[in-house]
């Protein structure tokens, strides 16, 4: 008990020492950075705030160079003490400022001119944890560009010109959460990135729970099954299927904009724990095959807005028994051109809290009228008859519908039945009103031994022939 509490009141009083002693210290550092005599009274200097940081209160301090019109050339190495992030987005560095700061966490470069990383860049931030550098002209990286950083956590390197990642250049990060390479549009030129293993060919740390490659020009890309990625990005590539394997984790996949024609039940077949599925601006779609969304029984949101040329989703979709998606809340359809759904979707359709059809060109007849009474605002409207055009699902009448109840084979008998009936009853009335002149006549002419006597007097004419 007492070797406790002096433990702790040693390592406060070592830190509130270690406080007050920086405190004088790191003032002329602090100036020099934050206030330098050369940028004085210029637009150059930088904003430095002091903050506690929780949970210890230690002081971090935040420094904001952004919109500075700063050179590599003006900024010295060394970094005050305590500087917890550095914001130097949005200047015009043309290379990489190799910092040094034992304390550091954030380094924005957004918006710069950088081209090459070179090796060992941040060997002197071993607590970063997060590293900006899209929007940049980034090339080239060269091998050991990341060496040191142990800590990292987040890279972003999105908006870049790289086109040839190098064999093993992420494995130093062996915490790497999140990676961004997106809008690097040459990237499918890295050797080996479309057939080789992604995570071993460039040392991915197995940790990694965000991966965006957005518009990278990729058709293919192997990913590990058991990795435990949650997001992946593959929006704008060029791929025709839905890539076969992928991390069985998965929840949430964007593969807007790529080439697929059809969504097939391969496509689907291993993302049983996706969540969410984007298929939007899909240039070529057209077809949601049957049984394509059997196999993602963890689905609670899929969108397939804007695809312009989809034209056909599958009364089977779900499945011949429309197999239950209990999670599954949200779909999006918005202008997509779509015209029309199977009642067969009837039960997922009701489960839903939105359903987005605003914008395509719904053919209200019969079969839709199901779709009106769900329970949900659609902002659907239909285009089809062309009396009902620009009226909304909502304010549509099932009158408006034209629904036959019946088969038409149904209908055309009972149509005959009353043409028959019709037939008869005037017949009946014609014979009716003939009796009185017809039956004296009768009596004259016909003898009782007549064959036409039995054929022509019905019961209830002789009743009313006996009054
Ligand atoms: C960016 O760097 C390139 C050379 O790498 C140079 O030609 C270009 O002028 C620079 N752009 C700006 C805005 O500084
Ligand atoms: C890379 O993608 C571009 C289109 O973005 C394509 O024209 C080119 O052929 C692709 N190259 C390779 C090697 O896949
Ligand atoms: C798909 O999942 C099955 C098990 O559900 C597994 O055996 C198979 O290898 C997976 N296929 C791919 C291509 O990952
Ligand atoms: C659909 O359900 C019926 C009974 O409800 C069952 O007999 C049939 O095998 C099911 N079909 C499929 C493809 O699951
Ligand atoms: C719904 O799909 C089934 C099976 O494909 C088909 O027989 C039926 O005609 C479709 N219904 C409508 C209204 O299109």
């Amino acid at each position: 008990m007492g070797l406790k509490h002096l433990t702790i009141a040693f390592c406060l009083v070592f830190i509130l020492m270690k406080e007050l002693n920086c405190e004088n210290i790191d003032n002329n550092d602090f100036e020099r950075f934050c206030y330098p005599a050369a940028h004085q009274n210029t637009r150059k200097s930088c904003e430095c705030s002091n903050e506690s940081d929780p949970p210890w209160g230690l002081r971090a301090l935040h420094i904001d160079c952004s919109f500075k019109y700063l050179r590599t050339e003006d900024l010295s190495e060394a970094l005050p003490l305590y500087a917890n992030t550095l914001d130097m987005s949005w200047n015009s560095l043309d290379k990489l400022p190799q910092f040094a700061c034992d304390s550091l966490k954030q380094l924005n470069l957004i918006h710069n001119n950088i081209s090459v990383v070179v090796s060992k860049n941040f060997i002197k931030l071993p607590k970063l944890r997060q590293l900006y550098l899209s929007w940049n002209s980034i090339q080239v990286i060269e091998p050991n560009a990341f060496e040191g950083l142990g800590s990292l956590q987040i890279l972003d390197l999105s908006h870049n010109n790289l086109h040839a990642l190098s064999s093993q250049m992420f494995l130093p990060m062996l915490l790497l959460e999140n990676l961004n390479l997106s809008w690097n549009r040459l990237l499918n030129q890295t050797v080996g990135i479309q057939e080789l293993e992604f995570y071993q060919t460039f040392g991915i740390s197995p940790k990694l729970r965000i991966l965006k490659l957005e518009a990278c020009g990729l058709a293919n890309i192997i990913l590990p099954e058991k990795a435990p990625l949650v997001e992946l990005n593959l929006r704008r590539n060029r791929f025709k299927r839905i890539p076969e394997t992928l991390p069985s984790d998965l929840q949430k996949l964007d593969v807007s904009e790529n080439l697929l024609t059809s969504l097939l039940p391969a496509d689907t077949k291993n993302l049983t724990k996706l969540n969410e599925l984007l298929l939007e601006d899909m240039p070529l779609l057209e077809t949601i095959e049957e049984n394509s969304l059997v196999p993602m029984q963890s689905l609670q949101e899929i969108s397939f807005q804007n695809c312009r040329r989809l034209k056909s989703f599958h009364a089977y979709a779900f499945g011949v028994n429309t197999t239950k998606h209990p999670q599954l809340k949200s779909m999006i359809f918005r202008g997509s051109t779509l015209r029309s759904f199977n009642s067969t979707l009837s039960p997922i359709f009701n489960q839903l809290t939105d359903l987005d059809l605003k914008g395509m060109p719904l053919y209200c007849y019969c079969e839709l009228n199901w779709v009106k009474d769900l329970p949900m605002e659609t902002h659907g409207r239909c285009f089809k008859p062309s009396r009902l055009r620009g009226l909304s699902l909502t304010k549509a009448r099932a009158s408006d519908f034209s629904c036959s109840y019946w088969p038409q084979w149904i209908s055309g008998l009972i149509i005959l039945c009353l043409i028959i009936l019709c037939a008869g009853g005037i017949y009946l009335i014609v014979m009716c009103l003939r009796p009185h002149r017809g039956s004296v006549t009768m009596r004259r002419k016909v003898g009782a031994g007549s064959p036409y006597a039995r054929v022509t007097i019905e019961p209830n004419r002789q009743e009313n022939n006996q009054f």
